[in-house]
C-alpha cells in the first residue's frame, strides 16, 4: 500500500460531541498514526468533520434562537476542540458548509442529472427527522422509527428528485460479494447482501421546503438531501485539497452499524453513477450503551469526551475506549468499569512496571544503550491491519505482564548491580512496548521513550496515578 486514506462519519451538529463520536474518531486516529509511521506523514490522509445541513440542524438552530449559519459556526468548533483534547491527528476538519464542498456537490449532482441517473417524481411516505431518513414499512417498530421512538415519523408528500439506485442492484451485489469493496465485519457484509437481494427502490436525493442545504443546480427551489451531500464529503475533500497527493479512493470508511447501508449501497451506487473509484473497505463497528441504556439527551446520560479526559487523562481515555470490547461488536460502558480497568491495567500493570524499572536503573546508574525500537511487532501489525484494536492492546499487555513477572522471578531489586544484563533486556522490552503503543497512547509512548533514553535513567512522576 502506498497511501492510506481513513475517514470517520461527519457528525451532526445538532448534538455536541460525546463518547459515541469519540469512539469512531479515536479508532480512525489509531489507524492514521499507525500508517503514518509505516508510510510517512505525507502518504496518509485522515478526514473527519461535521454534517451541518438539513432539517434537523435547521430545527436545532431555531430551538437555539439562532440563524443556521451562526448556529453551526458555534457547534463545529466544539467538535474540533474535543478532538484536539483527545489528540486526534486529523489532517482536515471538514464542514459541509464549506463553499468548496458546495461547488463540488453541485457539479456531481449536475453530472448525475445529465447522465439521466436522476429524474423527477413524487415522494409519499414517512420520514424520520432524527435519522434524516425516509422510512419504509419494514423500518417501523410499533409505527415508529426504532432509533427515535419518541418522535412521530412525519408524513411527507413532496416533489423530489430521485436517484436510480435500482439500476445498480446487480453491480452492487457483485462488488460486495467479490469484495471489490470489502464490508467488515463479515456478518455485516452478509446483512447488506441479504437486504440488497430484496427489492431495491430508487431514493430521493432532494428535499422541497428544506432551505438549509445545497441548492439543486437545475432547480433552485429544492436542496440536496443531506445524506447525499454528506457522503460526498469523502470525495469532495480530496478534490479541493489541491496540491496534496491523490488520496481518493478511501482505504477505509469507519462508522457504526447505524449508517452502514448509506455507506455501502447508496454511497457505492453514487460513485458508480459518477464513474468514480470505489472505497476499499467499509468497516461498521458496534453501538454501545452506557449502563445498559442508549445515550440520549433526554435520559441525561450523554458523556462528553472531556469528562473522561478530566477523570483519566487523554491517553487512558483513548485506551479504555478502544479496548473495552472488540471493534465491530456492541458493548456497554460504565464509569465504574472504566475506573477499575484504569487502576488495574494502566496504573498497576503498565504504570508500575515503568516506575519499577526506572527506579532500578536509577539505583545502579544504568545508562540506556542506543538501540531505539522502530518496528511494529508482527502480531500487532496483523491486528491493527484487521481492525482488532483490543487484541493488539492485549498483545502489548502480555509483554507488560511478562516483564513484571521477570522482575519478580529474577528478584531484580536484590543485588541489581550484578543483574544489569537483565535490566538492559527489560529496558529493551519497554522500548518495544512504547513503540507499539504509539498509535494508541501517543503521549505515554513518548514519555516512556524519553525516560529510557540517554546516559542517565531516572524515576519520574507516575504515568497513571491511581484514582
Ligand atoms: N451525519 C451522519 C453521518 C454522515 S457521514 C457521511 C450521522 N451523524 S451522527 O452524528 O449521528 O453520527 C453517527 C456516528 O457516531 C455513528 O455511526 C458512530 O460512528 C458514532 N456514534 C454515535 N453514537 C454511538 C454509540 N453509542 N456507539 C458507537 N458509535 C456511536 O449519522
Amino acid at each position: 500500500m502506498e497511501k492510506f486514506y481513513v475517514t470517520t462519519p461527519i457528525y451532526y451538529v445538532n448534538d455536541i460531541p460525546h463518547i459515541g463520536h469519540a469512539y469512531t474518531t479515536i479508532a480512525a486516529d489509531v489507524l492514521a498514526r499507525y500508517w503514518r509511521t509505516k508510510l510517512g506523514e505525507e502518504n496518509v490522509f485522515f478526514l473527519t468533520g461535521t454534517d451541518e445541513h438539513g432539517a434537523k440542524v435547521a430545527q436545532a438552530a431555531k430551538d437555539a434562537g439562532q440563524q443556521p449559519q451562526e448556529f453551526v459556526d458555534s457547534i463545529a468548533p466544539q467538535f474540533e476542540k474535543a478532538w484536539q483534547e483527545l489528540q486526534i491527528s486529523y489532517d482536515h476538519f471538514f464542514r459541509t458548509t464549506d463553499p468548496r464542498h458546495e461547488r463540488e456537490v453541485s457539479d456531481i449532482l449536475q453530472k448525475l442529472y445529465d447522465k439521466k441517473y436522476v429524474y423527477e417524481g413524487i415522494y409519499e411516505g414517512l420520514y424520520c427527522e432524527g435519522c434524516e431518513k425516509f422510512l419504509t414499512e419494514e423500518d417501523l417498530v410499533d409505527g415508529k422509527c426504532p432509533l427515535h421512538p419518541n418522535r412521530e415519523p412525519q408524513h411527507k408528500k413532496e416533489r423530489n428528485y430521485f436517484f436510480r439506485l435500482s439500476a445498480f442492484k446487480k453491480d452492487l451485489l457483485e462488488i460486495f460479494k467479490t469484495e471489490q469493496v470489502k464490508i467488515l465485519p463479515v456478518h455485516r457484509k452478509n446483512e447488506i447482501l441479504g437486504k440488497l437481494a430484496g427489492e431495491l427502490k430508487d431514493v430521493s436525493i432532494s428535499r422541497e421546503g428544506v432551505g438549509w442545504g445545497i441548492p439543486i443546480p437545475w432547480d433552485k427551489s429544492s436542496t440536496c438531501y443531506v445524506w447525499i451531500e454528506a457522503l460526498l464529503n469523502y470525495y469532495t475533500a480530496t478534490r479541493f485539497l489541491a496540491g496534496k497527493k491523490e488520496f481518493w479512493p478511501a482505504d477505509v470508511h469507519l462508522m457504526a452499524k447505524d449508517i452502514l447501508w448509506f455507506h455501502t449501497v447508496i454511497w457505492c451506487a453514487l460513485l458508480l453513477a459518477a464513474e468514480l473509484p470505489l472505497p476499499r473497505v467499509v468497516f461498521a463497528h458496534g453501538f454501545f450503551t452506557i449502563n445498559g441504556q442508549k445515550m440520549s439527551k433526554s435520559l441525561g446520560n450523554v458523556i462528553a469526551p472531556k469528562e473522561l479526559v478530566e477523570k483519566f487523562g487523554v491517553d487512558a481515555t483513548r485506551y479504555l475506549l478502544v479496548s473495552e470490547f472488540p471493534f465491530g461488536q456492541d458493548g456497554d460502558f460504565s464509569l465504574e468499569k472504566l475506573k477499575i480497568r484504569y487502576n488495574s491495567e494502566l496504573a498497576n500493570n503498565l504504570g508500575n512496571l515503568i516506575a519499577r524499572v526506572a527506579k532500578l536503573c536509577e539505583n545502579v546508574g544504568l545508562s540506556a544503550p542506543e538501540s531505539p525500537h522502530n518496528k511494529f511487532d508482527e502480531q500487532v501489525t496483523d491486528y491493527l491491519e484487521t481492525y482488532q484494536f483490543n487484541l493488539a492492546l492485549q498483545t502489548i499487555w502480555s509483554w507488560v505482564d511478562g516483564l513484571n513477572k521477570k522482575i519478580d522471578s529474577e528478584k531484580l531489586w536484590e543485588n541489581t548491580a550484578e543483574k544489569q544484563g537483565i535490566l538492559i533486556e527489560i529496558v529493551g522490552g519497554l522500548r518495544k512496548i512504547a513503540f507499539n503503543l504509539k498509535p494508541f497512547l501517543p503521549e505515554t509512548a513518548e514519555r516512556i521513550e524519553d525516560q529510557f533514553r540517554g546516559p542517565k535513567i531516572s524515576a519520574a512522576q507516575p504515568l497513571f496515578p491511581r484514582i
